[in-house]
């Protein structure tokens, strides 16, 4: 591909990058919305020239791999602050794992199935449980239109004053039976007003919505469709959660309720006494203080409506008896409990909450945005130390990658 190659200088001129503000807000607040931890690290795959690197990297420390030598010099070059490496999608390996994943529409050139489908389990393997990965086609077999042409000028900007460039694109699919278009580009180019004319073919993916959804769906993600619309046209985006429990499909079969002790009394006795009590041996007076009915509890049930795991809110901000039956540990249910109850009290208005976090839970809790607050202490036998979050950024960000197996919580003393 030529533009990629000996005519990639030709790519400033295709678009600005503030053209591409509009499209990374929309990255930004799916991002924002379905991410289940703090999102800091972003890799953007098929970065190309880094016009969406541009956008993206005022919000998060961004790399970028790419394909081709000459776009990954364009893409350093407008982003001398950033990373960039070297790779194809379908195989790369990198020594870390990332916050967030953006392919880009780079994505397009993944021809068959088994391409798309490399491509998405080389992203799965870069993402931080509970990561979010953007993804979305071009075009899709329902959106195609045979024999589409469009015409664009050179972005005013970016041209040297002696170059005019206009780009011609046309999409043709010869084969529909197939899974793939070609895209021809003619670019007219006039230097000092004199005209060269130059030729490229790309060979591109068309698949169906259905084959998008099945894929992403065996890899493992979980998967939110958007539409994006530019320029009246509409496009699908693909909000791809790589689920923070190890076991994502448990977790989807997990029903988390937002309710009151008179409500929900028997299935939060039930997971207390058999945590706290017949687990821990943490005396029942401890545990049943007289405070439940003056607090906001979540329950987590299965799929079957039993419950596997509790938690409560106290009318000041204050977290605990987060406590999971010991089968459904490990599964997510714990960072789904205490992202219903940031929740909960942000829309009750508090600023803070806080809890008794034991000792060994305290990396748990920092990832998910508490902070220590004061030194250690001993409660029930338990060194504990007091944490809080503000519950405005990142509100239900929530990681679960070493969930705390019981009772993080205060014990009574
Ligand atoms: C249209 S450009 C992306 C431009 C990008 N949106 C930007 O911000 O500049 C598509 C890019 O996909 C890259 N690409 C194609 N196949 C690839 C693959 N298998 N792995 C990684 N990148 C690939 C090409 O080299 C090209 O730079």
């Amino acid at each position: 591909m030529r533009l990629y190659d000996d005519l990639a200088w030709l790519w400033p001129m295709w678009g600005s990058p503030e053209e591409y503000a509009d499209y990374c807000d929309h990255v930004m607040r799916l991002i924002r919305e379905y991410a289940q931890i703090p999102v800091r690290s972003l890799l953007n795959i098929g970065c190309g020239g880094g016009k969406n690197v541009f956008n993206l990297k005022r919000h998060y420390a961004v790399t970028g791999l790419e394909l081709s030598p000459r776009m990954l010099e364009l893409a350093q070059e407008l982003n001398p602050e950033c990373e960039f490496v070297q790779g194809d999608m379908r195989t790369f390996v990198l020594d870390r794992p990332f916050d967030a994943v953006l392919v880009d529409d780079a994505v397009s050139y993944m021809v068959t199935r088994p391409d798309l489908r490399s491509a998405f389990v080389a992203a799965w393997q870069h993402l931080n449980p509970g990561g979010i990965m953007i993804v979305g086609p071009d075009d899709t077999k329902e959106t195609f239109v045979q024999n589409h042409t469009v015409v664009t000028p050179a972005a005013g900007k970016t041209r040297p004053a002696n170059i005019e460039v206009t780009f011609v694109e046309n999409s043709y699919d010869p084969d529909p039976g197939d899974d793939q278009y070609e895209a021809t580009m003619v670019y007219l180019i006039r230097e000092d007003g004199r005209l060269r004319v130059e030729t490229d073919r790309h060979v591109l993916g068309l698949f169906t919505l259905d084959v998008w959804r099945e894929t992403l769906t065996e890899v493992g993600f979980r998967i939110r469709q958007m539409p994006y619309v530019e320029k009246g046209r509409q496009y699908t985006t693909f909000a791809c959660l790589r689920p923070a429990c190890a076991d994502g499909r448990a977790a989807d079969n997990m029903n988390i309720k937002v309710t009151s002790f008179e409500e929900s009394e028997a299935d939060i006795r039930f997971v207390r006494d058999t945590v706290f009590g017949d687990e821990q041996n943490v005396p029942r007076e401890l545990d049943w203080d007289g405070k439940d009915r003056d607090c906001v509890h979540v329950v987590a049930a299965d799929n079957g409506g039993q419950p596997v795991g509790t938690g409560r809110m106290q009318p000041d901000g204050t977290i605990g008896r987060l406590s999971v039956l010991q089968q459904w540990r490990g599964r997510g249910v714990g960072m789904a409990m205490l992202g219903a109850l940031i929740e909960s009290a942000s829309s009750r208005g508090l600023e803070e909450v806080h809890l008794h976090a034991q000792v060994h839970a305290i990396p748990f809790y920092e990832r998910n945005g508490f902070q220590r607050d004061g030194p250690r202490f001993v409660e029930a036998g338990i060194e504990h130390v007091n944490m809080t979050r503000n519950t405005h950024p990142g509100v239900g960000q929530v990681s679960s990658e070493a969930e705390p197996c019981v009772s993080p919580d205060e014990l009574p003393t």
